[in-house]
């Protein structure tokens, strides 16, 4: 709703900047003008391609978002560090020395990237913090509302568990990447909602977000608490989840418990479908990397009005305080709304989930 409103503002100020003439996209006029027109080139740096969102929603959206808000001129230069900081440091390098007019970086390691982002920001180009927020010193941060995702997943854990869920009862969490700021939320907002609640038996910060890693996890936490004995199991991402089943599976699980993800990917949907696999956070794609691509470009054409409008929320770096950001919102995802969020939002057709292996499982949740 929030987003909704500003983005309705946004354009209703552009809209009449331009009619007095004050707004102008070709930076052309008598006017000295120290913005850009739309020929501009956005780096955007995304962190890895094990989970497809990267590569499959946030880079297309936000390149077809530029596109569109500058009559087709601008570009964008998109790497991906395939989760290797060194890698992410050399990409945001060339892109310095390429001259690229504003960066959108979603950092592998927020830390250890943020002596490349002064290094920008002393060439005179804006960095904005997409998706995880990288230190040093951005212009803004455009994510969703981390915590509220973890305590989406606490919350539905804790529903799938049922009304006798007991404080003895044991879970194991599989938390994100001990790099990425958004995993440290994400194990934030659901512990909030879990401690008390469950016994929390194993609790582990999964490298690189790698669901080979989560796998091996898990198969320690099984030897460790025994199959028998894991109520449910708190995973930060599908992908993860995925790992989590066939260490389950391989310990001879059969009636699988509880489990969590996030990022909707589609086999974590078709997972929800038979019931492998409880929720999965429905992040909207679109509403983040259209957002992006928005700032991006006004911060470049300099409408600093447009620019605040979308970046009404703040929040704190390590680095940095009051950081320009907006935070958009997310729903939980279960058997229940597949419909109303991912076939809704075009992500998904029901043929994509409904494969011949889910017919009778979609058939039996109405998903036809
Ligand atoms: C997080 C991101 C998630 C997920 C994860 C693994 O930072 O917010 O959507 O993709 O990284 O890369």
């Amino acid at each position: 709703m929030r987003r909704i409103a500003m983005t309705a503002v946004a354009s209703a100020l552009t809209l009449s900047l331009a009619g007095c003439g004050v707004l102008d996209a070709t930076g052309g006029g008598d006017e000295a003008s120290p913005t850009r027109g739309n020929d501009i080139k956005v780096g955007l740096l995304l962190p890895e391609k094990v989970n497809s969102r990267y590569e499959k929603f946030d880079y297309p959206i936000i390149k077809a978002k530029v596109a569109a808000l500058t009559n087709d001129k601008g570009d964008v230069v998109y790497a991906n560090a395939e989760q290797d900081a060194d890698k992410q440091e050399s990409q945001l390098e060339k892109m310095i020395a390429d001259s690229v007019d504003v960066i959108l970086l979603d950092a592998v390691d927020s830390h250890a990237i943020a002596g490349a982002v002064q290094r920008a920001k002393d060439a005179d180009i804006p960095v904005i913090a997409y998706d995880r927020l990288a230190e040093g010193p951005i212009d803004a941060y455009i994510s969703f509302d981390n915590e509220l995702v973890g305590e989406v997943q606490g919350r539905t854990l804790l529903d799938a568990m049922g009304p006798r869920v007991d404080s003895s009862d044991k879970i194991v969490m599989m938390n994100g990447s001990p790099t990425d700021p958004n995993a440290k939320q994400f194990k934030n907002g659901a512990t909030s909602e879990l401690s008390g609640k469950v016994t929390i038996a194993r609790s582990y910060d999964t490298k690189d977000w790698d669901p080979k890693n989560a796998q091996a996890n898990m198969t320690e936490a099984i030897n460790a608490v025994g199959a028998g004995n894991i109520a449910a199991v708190y995973s930060a991402n599908d992908a993860m989840a995925g790992g989590i089943i066939k260490a389950l599976e391989a310990a001879g699980v059969t009636d699988l418990p509880p489990i969590t993800g996030q990022d909707a990917e589609l086999d974590a949907v078709q997972r929800i479908v038979s019931g492998e696999q409880f929720m999965s956070v429905y992040k909207s794609y679109p509403a983040e990397a259209e957002a992006a691509a928005e700032m991006a470009v006004a911060r470049v054409q300099g409408r600093d009005i447009q620019f605040d409008a979308l970046t009404r929320d703040k929040v704190v770096s390590p680095t940095q305080e009051k950081v320009p950001a907006q935070l958009v919102g997310v729903v939980a995802l279960t058997r229940e709304n597949i419909e109303e969020t991912v076939i809704a939002d075009g992500i998904y057709k029901i043929s994509d989930i409904c494969t011949a292996e889910y017919k009778d499982d979609c058939e039996a949740i109405g998903l036809t």
